[in-house]
Order: C-alpha cells, then sequence, then structure tokens
C-alpha cells in the first residue's frame, strides 16, 4: 500500500543521520535522483483511486519536501566539514614556502670589496658631492683652463656661474679637494662615488658609472709607496701572483703619472678576447699628487708630498665577472642580478 510505504520511508529519512559526505550521497541516489523512491512513489500515486488520491496528493508532497530538506541539510553539514577537515590535514611540519631575497648590486659588491682593502691598510673612507662646482672638479686639481676635460661634450653643467661653473662631477678626484681642503696631512683615505659624463650610452660607455679614488699625503711619501700599496691591492683583489705593470702617462693633478696594467685576470697572462691577445689589461690611473694641487689646497708642497689614484668599478667589476656591456648594470634585469645571490654580502 503506498500509504504504508510513505509512513515507512518517512520514519526512515526522520531517522536518517549520515556520518560522512558518502551516506549523504546514498541518500540522494536512494530517494531522490530520476530512478529513486520519490519519483517512484509518484508513480505508483497514479494508479491510486481518486478517493486515495485526494488523501493522499498532500502526504505525498509533504514526503517529497522532507526528503528534499533533509537531504540539503545533510549537504551543507557535510560541505563545512570538509572544509574544517582539509585544514586539519595540512601538514605544519613542511618547510614554508620561501620569499625571493634581494641580493646586492655588482657594483657595490666590488665597491665594498675594494674599501675592505684599504680599510685594512688604515685608509678611511671619505665621501663628497655629486653636484660640484668647477673649483673642487677642475681648477684645484691644476685643469688649464682651456682644458678638453671642462668641455660640454663632456660634462653636465647645471648652471654657468661666472668662473666657478656647477656641473655633476665627472670624476672622484673633486673629493680629494675637498678632503685636503678640510685639514692637514696626513691623509689616507678612499673615495668611493658616482662620477656622470656627457657620452652616449652603449656597451661601452655610460653617462653615469662609479670610481674609486685613494690619496695618501704625507712626509716622504714616494713612488714605490703608490707602486706596493697599489700592488698589495691587486693580490687581495685578484689573487695571489696577480703582476702589475705601470705606463707612463698624463693626469693634470698628478706628476709623474701612471696608467696601471695587471695581468690579465681571465687567461693569466697568456692571451684572450678580453685582454686583445696583450695579457695585460688596464685597470687605473695614478701618480703622484702634483704640489700645484697640494698648493691649491692650502698644503705645504715642500713639507709633504702624496700619492693618488683612481679606478672604475664599473671595469673592476667587468674584469671579475666577465660582463661585456655596461648597461646591464643599470637596466635592473634581475636574470643578471640574480646571479650574484650567492656572492657573500
Ligand atoms: N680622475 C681620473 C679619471 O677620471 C682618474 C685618476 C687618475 C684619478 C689618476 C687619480 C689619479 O687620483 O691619480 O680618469
Amino acid at each position: 500500500m503506498l500509504q504504508d510505504k510513505i509512513a515507512q520511508y518517512t520514519k526512515e529519512i526522520e531517522q536518517f543521520t549520515p556520518a560522512s559526505a558518502a551516506d549523504v550521497e546514498n541518500f540522494r541516489l536512494k530517494f531522490l535522483v530520476s530512478k529513486g523512491i520519490v519519483k517512484e512513489l509518484f508513480e505508483e500515486f497514479k494508479t491510486v483511486s481518486s478517493e486515495e488520491k485526494r488523501v493522499l496528493g498532500k502526504v505525498l508532497n509533504e514526503f517529497k519536501q522532507l526528503a528534499e530538506t533533509k537531504f540539503q541539510e545533510s549537504q551543507t553539514q557535510f560541505a563545512s566539514a570538509a572544509k574544517v577537515h582539509k585544514r586539519e590535514e595540512e601538514d605544519l611540519t613542511l618547510p614554508g614556502d620561501g620569499f625571493q631575497l634581494g641580493s646586492r648590486h655588482p657594483l657595490s659588491l666590488v665597491r665594498k670589496e675594494i674599501v675592505e682593502i684599504f680599510k685594512k691598510l688604515g685608509f678611511i673612507v671619505a665621501e663628497g658631492p655629486e653636484i660640484e662646482d668647477d673649483w673642487h672638479n677642475f681648477s684645484a686639481l691644476n685643469f688649464p683652463p682651456e682644458h678638453p676635460a671642462r668641455d660640454m661634450q663632456d660634462t653636465f653643467f647645471i648652471k654657468k656661474q661666472e668662473g666657478n661653473d656647477i656641473a655633476l662631477r665627472t670624476h672622484t678626484s673633486s673629493v680629494q679637494v675637498r678632503l685636503m681642503e678640510a685639514g692637514q696631512p696626513p691623509f689616507r683615505a678612499i673615495m668611493p662615488g658616482r662620477v656622470y659624463r656627457n657620452e652616449a650610452i652603449s656597451a661601452r660607455a655610460h653617462c653615469f658609472f662609479h670610481q674609486v679614488e685613494g690619496l695618501y699625503v704625507d712626509e716622504n711619501v714616494s713612488f714605490a709607496d703608490l707602486k706596493q700599496t697599489l700592488f698589495h691591492f691587486v693580490q687581495e683583489l685578484y689573487g695571489e701572483g696577480t703582476k702589475v705593470r705601470f705606463r707612463p702617462s698624463y693626469f693634470p693633478f698628478t706628476e709623474p703619472s701612471a696608467e696601471m696594467d695587471i695581468s690579465c685576470s681571465i687567461c693569466k697572462g697568456a692571451g684572450c678576447n678580453l685582454c686583445k691577445h696583450s695579457g695585460w689589461v688596464e685597470i687605473l690611473g695614478c701618480g703622484m699628487v702634483d704640489p700645484n694641487v697640494l698648493e691649491n689646497c692650502g698644503i705645504d708642497s715642500k713639507k709633504y708630498s702624496g700619492f693618488a689614484f683612481g679606478m672604475g668599478i664599473e671595469r673592476i667589476t667587468n674584469l671579475k665577472y666577465e660582463i661585456k656591456d655596461l648597461r646591464l648594470f643599470s637596466e635592473n634585469d634581475t636574470r643578471f642580478l640574480s646571479q650574484f645571490e650567492t656572492e657573500i654580502i
């Protein structure tokens, strides 16, 4: 009898207490699908007398409602249970997701290395302004008034002013002047900084780059001191056994002046593309501080002498890491920069 069946299933549904999502699914399959019990009872309903229909129509509809409500309630119960369950399953002993660490720029790494070597020799670190006047960048350093380095082609001028133009410094030698003007010898300083030149940007030239200037002024400082200091420096930076050679050169602020080469750090002197098969690469300019420069800074050139040197950090870095394009240093390409992540900080 339809009525009995409805009563029996109603009881079953009322007592249904699912223990898992699978139970809920079984409930749905049993009662609610197209071949399920609800559908079956509605089919049977069609066969009963109209007398019975009048009574059972309402009962059957209520039964259908009951089955659907029960299913929905059970389903939500297990949906939230599933979420809780998932969280419990997370393995808290697993290592966390790593985050990306920044790293020092290769130029900073090399600057630091250079500075550390000289610090151990008792050099202090000094800095000066990037916006400089003509006096500190040129005149005090013995540049004649018509020297080509003062030219518009090289220098970024900021302000023309009678006798003392303001410009972006073209070298860190200006810091020597500021240091010497501010005191009396002995001076033993290393001066890192950014410099600017009005050059077209290419693989080999840039409108800004970095230098490290060195200055040592005291009584009886000789060219031998200069050679020994720089020899020690390259042994530290490029490794024991690196050879040096000095070639006569000219700078307005040093007399005598020299350029220093080292045995090629890549081929160790055997000859390669980097050293153009000569076995040597130039790394810095140096010389004995010109007495005129000492006097310009208020230092007695009869009593004191000194040496100075200047090097490009980009050049030193290129030689150390075999970098062939200067532009890489300022493009912020992480594929380039991340190669230095493992370097000691
Ligand atoms: N200032 C020079 C330059 O920018 C480099 C230099 C050469 C600095 C010789 C010095 C030096 O102190 O003695 O090319």
